[in-house]
Order: C-alpha cells, then structure tokens, then sequence
C-alpha cells in the first residue's frame, strides 16, 4: 500500500524564523507518526535551515524553480540549488504559477524534467478552473496538462501529481469525495494509457484544495485519493496537525 503524503505548501506566508518555531511545534505533536509522509514547503528562504533541523523521516519541498541549471535569470533558482539545500520534492505547475504569473505548460514540462534530472521529486498540479467545470471541459484540461506538463517523461517513478481544482483553492470551497473521486480517476485512467500499469497506479495523486480538519478524513478514504496538498491548514499548528493524526489514524 501507498504511504500518504500529506504536503504543506505555506506559499509566501511565515519567515525563516517564524517556519521553524511552527514546525519545531508541529514535529513535537506528530514525531510517532509512522504511517503518512509529511512534507513542509516552506519559500525559499526557509528551506536550507529548515532541511537541518528536520528528521530524516519528515521532507522538505519547495514551490517552484527554474529549469535551467544555472544563467542569467533574475529572481530565479536551480534545481542544483534545491539538491544542495536537501530538498527532496519541488511543487511544479501550481495553480497560482499558472493563473497567477501566466506560467504556461511548456514551462511546467521543463520544470518537471530538470527537477527529475535533479533527482528530485516533481509534485506537478493539475486542476480545472470553475468555467472550465461549468463548461464541462474539466477531463480535457486534466488530460492537456497532462500531456504537456509530462511530455519526454519517460517513468512515472519519483514524481507526484496533485489534482488541485483552481475554484477549490483558497476559496473553503472543498471538491465533494464524489468530484474528488472522479477527477483522481480520469488522472488514473490517463496515465493508465501512457505508462506501464504498476508505474500509473504506483503514483501517489494528492489532493489539493480546502483541505481542513473537518473534511480530511472523508476526502483520505476516498478511492484514488493517496494523500493531500494543503495550503492555508497547512499554516496553523493544530489544523495542520489534526490533519496528519487523521490521515495516520484512517491510513
Ligand atoms: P488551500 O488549502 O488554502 O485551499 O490551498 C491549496 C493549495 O493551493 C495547495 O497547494
């Protein structure tokens, strides 16, 4: 059975020194827990420190990068950056880097390959927007992010993928297990088509979206679900700690 993973994306919320007091807080509440894989993902500036005072059986993620291996790229990081930091996962393709800064998928797809390169772990987002839904084109985006977002990818092995639904994030609008359900399974199928079938169902999918204490039990057991992406829970110690107790207890 798959470990869950359940991923907090902190976006441009709390300094260095604010992250680690939280996650020194959160560690203390949950350093039994055996079951689930908990990632932090702190912005860049936390990341070095924060991969020094971390248990090896906890991880550390960043947001985004840049594929290239180095240049001159104001503002920009390199995966070999990351590696060298001790990140282990890169969020790539997120909703706010595509709607928000215009990323398109061409960029995701170098992204996602110059962070495999790295040998580190993509957790590439996909997710409609609420016209799209409305539109009935909710399979069509799934299936054209992915397509582009894994072009050259050759094995699905070390990578994630995360179904955030755009209208979901940030909103407390949450997808309902039943629309979660479907999503997670269109992603499976699609990638059921491309890749060896171990590789396609050995993926973890998470879930992103309004993710909290009172609906993370009920979105875990639902089938196709294999761990969350969560953002504002994920900035409060006893949401995002209550989150990873139920995910340890139902898993
Ligand atoms: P919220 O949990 O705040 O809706 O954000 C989800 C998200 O964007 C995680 O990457």
């Amino acid at each position: 059975m798959k470990k869950p993973i359940v991923a907090g994306n902190w976006k441009m919320y709390k300094t260095p020194s604010e992250g680690h007091d939280f996650v020194q807080k959160i560690l203390n509440l949950v350093l039994e827990i055996e079951k689930t894989h908990v990632i932090f993902c702190p912005p860049f500036p936390a990341l070095f420190n924060m991969v020094e005072s971390m248990p090896s059986s906890f991880s550390v993620g960043a947001q985004n990068c840049h594929w290239e291996k180095e240049g001159a790229y104001t503002g920009e990081v390199s995966t070999a950056m990351l590696s060298d930091c001790g990140v282990e996962y890169v969020i790539v393709g997120h909703s706010e880097r595509r709607h928000v800064f215009g990323e398109p998928d061409e960029w995701i797809n170098r992204k996602v390959l110059a962070v495999k390169e790295a040998r580190l772990i993509p957790i590439l987002c996909v997710g409609e927007t609420l016209e799209e839904r409305e539109d009935g084109l909710t399979k069509d985006v799934l299936i054209r992010q992915l397509t582009n977002g894994l072009k050259g990818v050759d094995s699905l092995s070390g990578l994630v993928l995360a179904y955030e639904p755009v209208w979901a994030i940030g909103t407390g609008k949450t997808a309902t297990p039943e629309q979660a359900v479907e999503a997670h399974q269109m992603v499976r199928k699609y990638l059921m088509e491309l890749y060896p079938h171990q590789e396609a169902e050995a993926v973890s999918v998470l879930y992103g979206g309004s993710v909290k204490p009172a609906n993370a039990a009920e979105l875990i057991n639902s089938e196709g679900v294999d761990g969350f992406l969560i953002g504002g829970a994920s900035l409060n110690v006893e949401s995002f700690t209550s989150i990873i107790k139920q995910v340890e207890q139902e898993s």
